[in-house]
């Protein structure tokens, strides 16, 4: 019986023990559990056993006392009751009425409803349903909750808004003795003169030109033009695009789900225009067009199409949910350094996948094998997004109440160093202030936000059990 170390309560040890011979027989009703004259059945749904209350009780094992036809609260999927008969709840139902959040439907809100169904993704957008929710895959250049938004703004190559200083490139080429400069500030669309264009040097094996647009944007496309030199095209007939958040490390651009570069294909004169599509889209602060193929030598005018980046959430701020809630987040991107069984049942393990906010259930959060502070939760977004809060939430292990009171929160962009949230005035670790109770949702902001594909949550204090559900907040940039 060592596995009820961390239990406390000794109401807890009593039930412990007999679920543990009940475990051996494989009968959890052989003894009644339910309480008030609750008749306990097993075989049903995915729960070991459940009770069926008599008239005027409820809550999991009958103990609760119904006052009213709301409490305890029928209706689920947070619906809220509504009394419109002062009559007992028994069996029929009737007396209220449950009012359903968006996305929920049926007597109980107990229906998930296709939220995809009355097609809110514009402009060929691809709808996903989720739990109460939705969540539409744009194609380039379209962008927002509802593909809405068009990202296409010039970016200024041509126009100037782009200065020389924020453009560089590997090598130089110069012509005529030395007299001719073909810099990569020359590089800009329709550029006019002898010398318009950006061209690289001739024993460059490697050449590349890059723009620092000095804060992250959004790429949906690139314009590229050659130019001629001395009477002679010269163009990149093919080329790869590298992007960085950081200027030190790049990822060179590939279409979802393919392990080759793409090869884009140029120009194929002096100066005709070619447009190429990022689909889906780039999000960084450098970008770099890397020649692959070139005629004669590489050169180069371009333009680059994009957006800001709070063009995607305008109204809302970057505060969305990510998904734990609605699932958007699946199973297979939580993990945990353990999971907790409660007297050592596989039917009552607390995994990570439960740590969604709200879950119901009788296990329904996450906690660990061991309360301390080696224990940690993750989330993969399998993509860097921009995080800007966190919501927690405690749970009841068989009506104890378990919570995190006290947490840290660390991130990273590989899976394996990781950097942990740190408090702005001190430079110490923050102690983000967790939760109070065991349902109470408890909202936290990463000021300043921070950009991370994972994200830990690392529990530092808590009450009874480690014991979490949460949801985390931000945006796709
Ligand atoms: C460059 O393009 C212009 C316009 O298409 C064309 O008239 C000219 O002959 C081209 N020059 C070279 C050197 O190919
Ligand atoms: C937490 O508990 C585990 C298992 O008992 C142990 O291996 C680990 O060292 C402990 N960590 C801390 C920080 O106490
Ligand atoms: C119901 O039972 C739980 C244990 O299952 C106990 O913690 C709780 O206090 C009980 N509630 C009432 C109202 O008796
Ligand atoms: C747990 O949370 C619910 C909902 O907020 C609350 O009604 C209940 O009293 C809490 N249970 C305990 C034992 O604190």
């Amino acid at each position: 019986m060592r596995r009820l170390g961390n239990v406390n309560s000794v109401y807890l040890r009593t039930f412990a023990l007999l679920l543990c011979l009940y475990s051996a027989t494989g009968d959890y009703c052989e003894v009644n559990v339910c309480q008030n004259g609750g008749t306990c059945v097993t075989g049903v749904g995915e729960d070991p056993f459940i009770c069926i209350c008599d008239d005027g009780f409820g809550g999991d094992t009958c103990n609760l006392t119904e006052i009213g036809p709301c409490s305890p609260n029928p209706c689920k999927n947070d619906g809220s009751c509504e009394v419109i008969a002062p009559t007992r709840r028994g069996d029929v139902f009737n007396g209220y009425v449950c009012r359903c959040q968006p996305g929920f439907d049926g007597v109980h809100c107990q229906i998930n409803v296709n939220d995809c169904a009355n097609q809110p993704c514009k402009n060929g957008g691809a709808c996903r349903d989720l739990d109460g929710d939705y969540t539409c895959q744009c194609p380039s250049p379209y962008v927002g909750k509802q593909c809405q938004l068009r990202c296409i703004s010039l970016l200024g190559m041509e126009g100037g808004a782009i200065v020389e200083s924020q453009i560089s490139s590997s090598s130089v080429h110069f012509g005529i003795m030395g007299l001719q400069r073909w810099g990569p500030e020359l590089a800009r669309l329709n550029n006019q003169g002898i010398v318009n264009a950006w061209t690289s040097a001739t024993h460059d094996r490697n050449p590349w030109i890059q723009i620092n647009m000095q804060k992250k944007m959004r790429l949906t496309g690139i314009i590229t033009q050659g130019a001629s030199r001395m009477g002679t095209a010269e163009y990149i007939k093919a080329f790869k695009v590298a992007s960085s958040f950081d200027g030190n490390t790049y990822a060179v651009y590939k279409l979802d789900g393919q392990r080759n570069d793409k090869v884009f294909v140029g120009n194929t004169d002096n100066d005709s225009t070619k447009t190429n599509m990022f689909d889906p889209p780039i999000v960084a602060q450098f970008i770099r067009i890397i020649p692959v193929v070139c005629r004669r030598a590489c050169t180069l005018r371009m333009e680059l199409v994009g957006c800001e980046l709070n063009v995607y959430s305008n109204t809302a701020g970057c505060s969305e949910p990510m998904g734990m809630k609605s699932r958007l987040i699946s199973d297979g991107q939580l993990t945990a350094s353990s999971s907790f069984r409660t007297w050592g049942i596989d039917t009552f393990t607390w995994h990570p996948q439960y740590a969604r906010l709200d879950k119901a259930g009788k296990t329904n959060a996450w906690s660990p094998s061991n309360n301390n502070r080696s224990e940690w939760i993750q989330v993969d977004l399998e993509k860097t997004k921009r995080l800007t809060g966190i919501i927690t939430q405690g749970a009841k292990d068989f009506g104890v109440v378990q919570f995190v009171s006290v947490f840290k929160v660390a991130y990273s962009n590989d899976g394996e160093s990781w950097s942990t949230v740190k408090d702005e005035n001190t430079g110490n670790h923050k102690l983000f202030q967790g939760n109070i109770d065991n349902n109470t949702h408890k909202k936290n902001v990463f000021n300043p936000p921070f950009y991370a594909r994972f994200v830990r949550v690392v529990p530092w204090e808590w009450h009874e059990r480690i014991t979490l559900r949460m949801e985390l907040l931000g945006c796709d940039d």
